[in-house]
């Protein structure tokens, strides 16, 4: 038999309230293996999608399967959250210690480093990153970007098997992009990035999916979708080039 997927989602639907309509409707998708990219318009649900597969909203109907086992309770999304680094869409969310080094030693001290180890993972992973020499910094006082880079090592520095980066170019001047991209094409894991940014994503990932109307397309694929026609023959068959 195959290895299971890394990541399966299955028929996965969610609305915020029994009285809303659904955001998001039968979503079919295996992560684990391929750069992806996720692009789609403001709204539509990639954040909640991202919110789903870490088990921070439970979804409305559907299935998530780990390595091939179906998990639904808190304490089964444990072992999913230590091997999937999130970066949130706001890096104010994901930093909280008075400096930057606290911050990035947070998650290797929770695995059980020492705190000479998880000092010294911090070091090379701030290093890796260009940010030699910020990690006495105040976090709080960082520009947005640093900040982004910051949230970026506090995840890095975990070791994770699979990263789910939810914009992670915002905020991001030229030259940081240029570095951004360069750390995530020499990454030898597993991604998916949420941005709105085509060219970033045709640089770093290998797929492309978007969400439109609640439902997950993979892009260069053939869909049945719906449109209203502002051309003469849109009542007979044809075909759209794009
Ligand atoms: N608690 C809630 N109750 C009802 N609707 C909500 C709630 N939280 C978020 N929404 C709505 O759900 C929709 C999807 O939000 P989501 O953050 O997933 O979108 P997104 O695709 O990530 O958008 P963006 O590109 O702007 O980040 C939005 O219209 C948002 O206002
Ligand atoms: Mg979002």
């Amino acid at each position: 038999m195959s290895d299971p997927h890394f990541i399966e989602l299955s028929d996965i639907s969610y609305s915020f309230s029994a009285e809303t309509p659904p955001l998001l409707h039968d979503i079919n998708f295996t992560i684990g293996k391929e750069k992806i990219g996720l692009i789609g318009p403001n709204g539509s649900g990639k954040t909640t999608l991202f919110h789903i597969i870490m088990g921070l909203l439970r979804p409305s109907g559907g299935k998530i399967f780990f390595k091939g086992e179906e998990i639904s309770t808190q304490k089964q999304f444990k072992p999913l959250r230590r091997e999937v680094g999130f970066l949130f869409q706001s890096s104010d969310d994901q930093l909280f210690s008075p400096t930057v080094l606290e911050d990035v030693a947070f998650g290797p001290l929770n695995l059980g480093f020492s705190i000479d180890e998880a000092r010294q993972i911090s070091l090379d992973t701030l290093k890796d990153l260009g940010l030699e020499g910020f990690e006495n910094r105040i976090t709080h006082k960082l520009s947005g970007g640093e900040k982004k880079l910051v949230a970026l090592a506090t995840i890095l520095a975990m070791k994770p098997r699979l990263l789910l980066l939810d914009e992670p170019t915002n905020n991001l001047d030229l030259e940081i992009l240029s570095r951004l991209t360069d750390i995530l094409n020499t990454l030898e894991l597993p991604f998916v990035i949420i941005s709105h940014d085509w060219d970033f994503l045709a640089e770093t990932t290998s797929s492309l999916y978007t969400i439109d109307h609640g439902h997950l397309h993979k892009c260069g694929e053939d869909h049945i979708h719906e449109h209203r026609h502002v051309h003469p023959y849109g009542d007979r068959p044809h075909q759209h080039k794009d």
